[in-house]
């Protein structure tokens, strides 16, 4: 029988961690054996617990809230992808032993944007709700599907035109203040705001949508979020959840352990099914 290798998410709080249902899921379909745990990590302890992980046998580590900025500055080696997000979600040890970090959730964002739910990235005007880790995160991904262009939105609006300045050399990006959005539509709207989580209400211009938007919430949960119950009062083409960004950047993280692509479908229905 093949060996069982260790795999984990670190986080705090883990606790609603959909990550250990996710990787069973995926491990069923080809028969892997894997132990996939949820570890609630000290706020002052990530790096000893990643060296303790790896040193114990461990062959790979997600990384979760509030670390991901961490993750990323003690790894040795860096993808294109984290190196450009200043964040890691995906921590491995290579064959030298290095730490290699690397950052699977715009990858996991576009991947249900295009694929699950049929929406066009290439040549689309889109908006970039918030400047934060999770804004940073995916505007690399969504630069490199060739829009026409990226407006970055946030409430504090010199981090949005940082993040722009950043960016700037993938494609036509521009960031400025979230209740001054210059630009009349947009055919693609991403909350990368925390509001999801907050439950706090964005104040956003109606204006912003035509019949043909399609607008994204980052965040997940049993509910709509009040991002999305906004998008559908003012007849948003499409509007979706982050469940399944979610299981698409564990799936990515899934195909650079086990170079096997799970399917994904069954495993989102999961999810939503565990949320109630
Ligand atoms: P995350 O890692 O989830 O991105 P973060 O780095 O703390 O978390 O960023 C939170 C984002 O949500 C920021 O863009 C923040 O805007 P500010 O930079 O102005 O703080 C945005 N945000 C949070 N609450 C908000 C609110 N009530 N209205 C508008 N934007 C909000």
């Amino acid at each position: 029988m093949a060996q069982t290798r260790k795999f984990a998410v670190f986080g705090n709080p883990i606790k609603h961690s959909k990550s250990p249902l996710i990787h069973a899921a995926f491990a069923e379909q080809f028969g892997h054996s894997l132990e996939y745990r949820a570890v609630r990590v000290e706020l002052d302890g990530f790096e000893r617990a990643v060296r303790g992980f790896f040193a114990s046998g461990g062959s790979g580590l997600n990384v979760t809230v509030p670390f991901k900025t961490q993750a990323s500055d003690l790894a040795d080696i860096q993808s294109e992808h984290s190196r450009l997000a200043g964040a890691a979600n995906f921590l491995v040890l290579d064959e030298q032993g290095r730490i290699a970090a690397d950052n699977t959730d715009g990858l996991g964002l576009v991947r249900d944007m295009v694929v699950n739910q049929g929406w066009l990235l290439q040549g689309a005007r889109i908006l970039l709700l918030g400047a934060g880790g999770a804004a940073r995160g995916v505007a690399g991904p969504l630069l490199q599907e060739r829009p026409h262009s990226l407006f970055i939105a946030n409430r504090t609006a010199h981090k949005a035109a940082q993040l722009a300045q950043e960016f700037g050399g993938l494609g036509d990006v521009r960031g400025g203040d979230i209740s001054g959005i210059e630009e009349r539509t947009f055919d693609i709207v991403i909350n990368a705001t925390s509001t999801g989580l907050s439950g706090e209400t964005l104040s956003l211009a109606p204006a912003l949508l035509n019949e043909r938007s399609c607008c994204y919430d980052m965040v997940y949960g049993p509910e709509p979020t009040p991002f999305m119950r906004w998008a559908a009062q003012h007849a948003a083409w499409a509007v979706a959840d982050g469940a399944g960004m979610l299981v698409e950047q564990a799936a990515e993280s899934y195909f650079r352990w086990y170079g096997a692509r799970p399917e994904t479908a069954p495993v989102i229905r999961r999810v939503r099914d565990a949320l109630g």
